[in-house]
Order: structure tokens, then sequence, then C-alpha cells
């Protein structure tokens, strides 16, 4: 797809991999409107891009954006839609377990409500994570929630096709999603990524370049792009 004059719809665009994508699109000229539920965020976003307050667990809030703001040819979200588990799943709060697969329901959420707007050649894409694949102690609920993302991405496909949907699997990435700041925050990066093939925090443009991707070739869909420094191979 040439993204140059598509519009362009990104939940979970005012911070991190959804921000960096959100840059990326405007860049390249696509009209694009980004997503989020709280205001503080929308400092950072380019002056052409406009703001839509939405939660992507409020399906009617959901339903009205789209009517709003379709038709669309781009459908991303990165939404987490709340926060995840972490620990031994021996040990585990199973509400928090429950609560952590919002991100999930978000996604879905986006997709059923966002399909009727987008484009027979329009595009989709999630973000997941390597835990799913790759599921280190403590990271149960990373894991379950980011491989059901996956499997969905890959039924979704063949029911929506010619619309094409597929999801990007980043790794261990620097965004404001992690709170640890300064020398702190670089040796937990350090620490975390030192067996990966390339032992560094990836950054947030690097994904949204995995996303590029997956919207301007017309020839994938229901897969899922690695870009994680060789995570899954450590
Ligand atoms: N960073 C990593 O290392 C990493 C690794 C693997 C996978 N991922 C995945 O990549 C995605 C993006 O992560 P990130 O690191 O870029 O996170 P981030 O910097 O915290 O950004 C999350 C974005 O989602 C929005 N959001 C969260 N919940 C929402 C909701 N219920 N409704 C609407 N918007 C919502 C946030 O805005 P508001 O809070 O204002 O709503 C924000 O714009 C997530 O799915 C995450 O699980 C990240």
């Amino acid at each position: 797809m040439e993204i140059k004059a598509k519009k362009a719809l990104v939940f979970g665009g005012t911070s991190g991999i959804g921000l960096s994508t959100v840059e990326k699109l405007s860049d390249l000229g696509a009209e694009v409107i980004a997503i989020g539920r709280s205001l503080e965020k929308v400092t950072a976003l380019p002056s052409n891009v406009v703001f839509k307050q939405c939660d992507v667990l409020d399906r009617q809030a959901l339903q009205a954006l789209f009517l709003e703001c379709g038709p669309i040819e781009i459908l991303i979200s990165a939404a987490t839609g709340g926060g995840r588990a972490i620990g031994s799943f021996a040990e585990m709060d199973m509400d928090a377990y429950q609560a952590s697969f919002a991100k999930l329901w978000g996604y879905s959420n986006v997709v059923r409500y966002g399909l009727d707007q987008l484009s027979e050649s329009g595009a989709i894409v999630l973000v997941s994570g390597s835990p799913a694949r790759n599921c280190n102690p403590g990271q149960i609920a990373l894991s379950s929630v980011g491989g059901a993302v996956e499997a969905f991405v890959r039924g979704v496909a063949k029911e929506i096709k010619p619309k094409r949907i597929n999801t990007v699997s980043p790794g261990v990435i620097d965004t404001p999603m992690v709170a640890i700041e300064g020398e702190a925050r670089d040796a937990h990066y350090q620490k975390i990524t030192a067996k990966n093939l390339i032992p560094r925090a990836g950054e947030s443009e690097e994904v949204a370049q995995g996303i590029i991707f997956a919207i301007q070739n017309d020839f994938v869909t229901g897969t899922t792009i690695d870009v994680d420094g060789g995570l899954l191979l450590a």
C-alpha cells in the first residue's frame, strides 16, 4: 500500500511504539488520528496529527469513534489496554491474570468495530511481544496474552481477506511503559537484554519500521513480524 494520503487510526498513538508509528505515518504523508485515554500525553504528537480520546475497552465509544472517523485504510493498535501480571504462576493473583487480557479485548474490539470502516485494500497491524513464543519464568501473563493476540491475527486474516492483518512482535523496547529512571533504567535494560544476539533495548522507532513494512507490503497477511534483537534465539 502506498501510505501517502491514506487515512490511518493509531490506537495507543500517544506514547512509545504507537507514537513512533504515528510519526512515521505522518512523515509518509498519511492523514493520521492518534487515540489514547489521557490528554497529558498529547503534547508529543506531530502538529498535523489529530488526537481523539477513547478507551479501547469502551465498545460504545469505539463504535462512535469509527463512525466519526471512517472510512479508513490503515488501522493500528499498540494500546496496552491495562496492566499485565508478572510473577510465578503458582502464586498468581488470578484477578490480575484475568485483567491482563485487557490487551486482547482492546485489540479485538478495535478490529471488530474498525473492520466496517476499513477499505477492501486496507491493512491492520497489532503489537504482540516476544514472550508469546519465549516465555521466561514470571512471564505467563505476558506470554499467554501475546500468544492469544498472534492466534487471533492468524485466524481473523482468513475471514477478512482481501483486507490484511498482521502483528509485530517486539522484544525489549525502551518506552515509557517502564517507569524506572536514570542509571537504574540503563542497568535494567542491560541486564534483561545481555543474552540477546543484539544486547540492548530496541527503540520504539525500530518497531514502528516493522509496522510500516506490514502496511506497505501487500503480500503479507496473517503473520507475525519479529523486531526483537534476536531475543527468540537467545
Ligand atoms: N515496550 C516493550 O518493551 C514492549 C515489548 C513487547 C510488547 N510491547 C507491546 O507493545 C505495545 C505498545 O507498548 P509501549 O511500550 O509503546 O507502551 P506505552 O509507551 O505505555 O504506550 C501505550 C499507549 O497505549 C495507550 N493505551 C493504553 N491503554 C489504553 C486503553 N485502554 N485505551 C486506549 N489507549 C490505551 C496509552 O495511552 P493512555 O494511557 O493515555 O491511554 C499509550 O498511548 C503494547 O501492547 C505492549 O504490550 C511492548
